[in-house]
């Protein structure tokens, strides 16, 4: 390389990151200093059965699409913890016991790699350059999906793992009563879906006092048909960040050499 190539200053800030979900594995290149993607985000669907050999395929899959040999940051659906995974929603559950790292290092080679919860990841990415960046304090993001994710960070360190949607309110667990896939099973209107909210958030807020709610997840798309409904003494903001949110914050773990 001669002394005016700057090639290597320009690539420097780059990670990559895959979102691992139900349906898709997604990924793409990271700008660390944006929090944006540099080219396309690539998506193939999640291989079924989920087995842990059969995701870690795909993510090959997807990081080998881009020939990118550098490191890989990888979020999933579950606690993970020790370096252990812990729980497996909507991912099958032989992965309940494995070792990501031991797992990931075998299919994608000798390089730095992070593992954690796809909440925690779209939370890291939110509060650094979406709808938390200029907040100081306690900020919880919250993705509505098939469950409910949480992340928690106070002044942008996270804590990891927080699962507050299988907090039991009431009679139920959080995300068996506001996920959006429970608005979708029982036809309810954005109204009578932004009760419950209201009353889960209210459970979490009592709990916790954050600063900020951000809300995460496809339904934050169609936020001004139920934020301006909600109840809640604390902020309630949309996600900024939409699909990308997971891969950024798998990029900024890696980056930052998070172990959880
Ligand atoms: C899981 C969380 C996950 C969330 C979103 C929940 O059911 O327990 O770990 O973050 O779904 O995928």
């Amino acid at each position: 390389m001669s002394v005016t190539d700057t090639s290597a200053t320009t690539s420097t800030n780059h990670a990559f990151g895959i979102d691992v979900g139900g349906s898709g594995i997604k990924g793409g290149i990271v700008d660390l200093d944006t929090g944006e993607l540099v080219g396309e985000r690539f998506k193939i669907l999640t291989p079924q059965p989920s087995t842990p050999a059969a995701v870690a395929g795909g993510i090959k899959e997807v990081v080998d699409h881009f020939d990118w040999t550098g490191p890989v940051g990888v979020t999933l659906p579950c606690v993970v913890s020790q370096a252990t995974v812990r729980t497996a929603a909507n991912i099958d559950k032989s992965w309940i016991g494995v070792d990501p790292y031991a797992l990931l290092a075998t299919t994608l080679g000798d390089r730095a790699i992070s593992v954690l919860n796809d909440a925690d990841a779209a939370g890291m990415a939110e509060d650094a350059h979406g709808a938390g960046r200029d907040v100081t304090g306690l900020v919880v993001l919250l993705t509505f999906g098939t469950g409910i994710g949480s992340a928690i960070l106070f002044n942008g360190q996270l804590i990891p793992n927080t699962e507050l949607g299988h907090m039991q309110v009431g009679k139920e667990e959080a995300e068996h009563q506001a996920s959006s896939k429970v608005k979708d099973d029982l036809e309810l209107s954005y109204e009578q879906w932004a009760q419950r909210v209201s009353v889960v958030l209210s459970a979490y807020e009592n709990l916790l006092w954050p600063d900020l709610f951000i809300a995460g997840g496809g339904i934050s798309r169609k936020a001004h048909k139920w934020i301006p409904k909600l109840t809640n003494r604390t902020p309630v903001v949309p996600a900024e960040l939409q699909n990308s949110a997971g891969i950024v914050g798998a990029a900024m773990a890696v980056t930052a050499g998070l172990r959880v």
